[in-house]
């Protein structure tokens, strides 16, 4: 498999092979298994031939390309040893999950995504309206922004927050193929999203909180930029059911969600349980 998440080590019989967060396959086809970074193991074996050189390039790739930034927090963060998929970085007594790479970016177009993830049902539960300002933060390739531009119609915009220049090259050819034109990309910092304050009517992110190298900046940035009574609407894979074929680090409870909001003026509304695999948890701006 090609454009892995290089997160992969799934094994649900639903999943083999394919769905980067869950299990590897007990006989793992070693032609077209990717390997932790991302590579098809034909490519691995080139790159070993090619010698130290290419082996440092390759994995300055592979490696979480997100930029990392030492930047001045308020937040208390603290560092543990990394376990395998996570940054070491700890925030409100979760490690923080390590940033998908864009080489994985065909991932998220994957065609069985759509019933693995029912992003219909999420798209309903944003109860969206045309003239519409949304924020999709951590858009990646635009799964979701071109179909929220849709909903919010001429008169509404989409921003298309990301962090990888890369995936807003992606997310820009994908949106200019469909004609749509209300989707503005913005290179956000990994923790600033640059958003206005005052000028968002819905915040989303599908499966990125999980990630954000600064969770407690990036939640303070984006309820400045909510409009009053405007909403935060988190997508996380469910933490609390073992069920759900996705790696710890990349999913994550409700509790945790709420205690990690609720340190800002966000109060929560509700949670969508109707979803395969995720949850959809809502917040109001507080005050609005
Ligand atoms: C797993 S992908 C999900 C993409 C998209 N939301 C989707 O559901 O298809 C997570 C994305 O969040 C982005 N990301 C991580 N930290 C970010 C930050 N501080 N600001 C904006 N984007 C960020 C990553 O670059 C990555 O593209």
């Amino acid at each position: 498999m090609r454009n892995a998440d290089p997160r992969s080590r799934a094994s649900s019989p639903r999943c083999e092979g394919a769905h980067p967060r869950a299990h590897p396959p007990a006989q793992p086809d070693r032609g077209k298994t990717p390997d932790d970074r991302g590579f098809p193991s034909s490519k691995r074996s080139r790159i070993r031939r090619a010698g130290p050189v290419a082996l440092i390039a390759a994995a300055a790739l592979a490696v979480s390309p997100a930029p990392i930034l030492a930047q001045p927090t308020a937040a208390p963060y603290t560092t543990v040893a990394p376990s395998p998929d996570g940054t070491g970085k700890v925030f409100a007594g979760r490690e923080i999950a390590r940033v998908m790479s864009w080489h994985g970016a065909a991932w998220l177009e994957r065609p069985e995504r759509a019933r693995e993830e029912r992003p219909d049902l999420v798209l309903e539960a944003l109860a969206l309206a045309p003239g519409m300002k949304v924020a999709d933060v951590g858009a990646g390739t635009g799964y979701y922004s071109w179909r929220i531009a849709e909903r919010v119609g001429e008169g509404g915009r989409v921003y298309a927050v990301e962090v990888q220049p890369q995936m807003l090259d992606y997310l820009g050819r994908l949106t200019a193929g469909r004609g749509v034109k209300n989707v503005e990309p913005i290179l956000g910092t990994p923790s600033d999203p640059k958003l206005a304050p005052g000028s968002v009517d819905v915040a989303l992110m599908v499966d990125v909180y999980h990630e954000l190298e600064f969770p407690y900046e990036m939640l303070a940035r984006i309820a400045e930029a909510l409009k009053p009574g405007g909403r935060l609407v988190f997508v996380e894979y469910r933490g609390e059911d073992p069920s759900v074929p996705i790696k710890p680090l990349h999913k994550m409870t409700e509790a945790q969600v709420r205690k990690e909001a609720e340190m800002h003026p966000l109060a929560w509304e509700r949670t969508i349980t109707t979803l395969p695999w995720q949850h959809v948890i809502v917040f109001r701006k507080s005050g609005g």
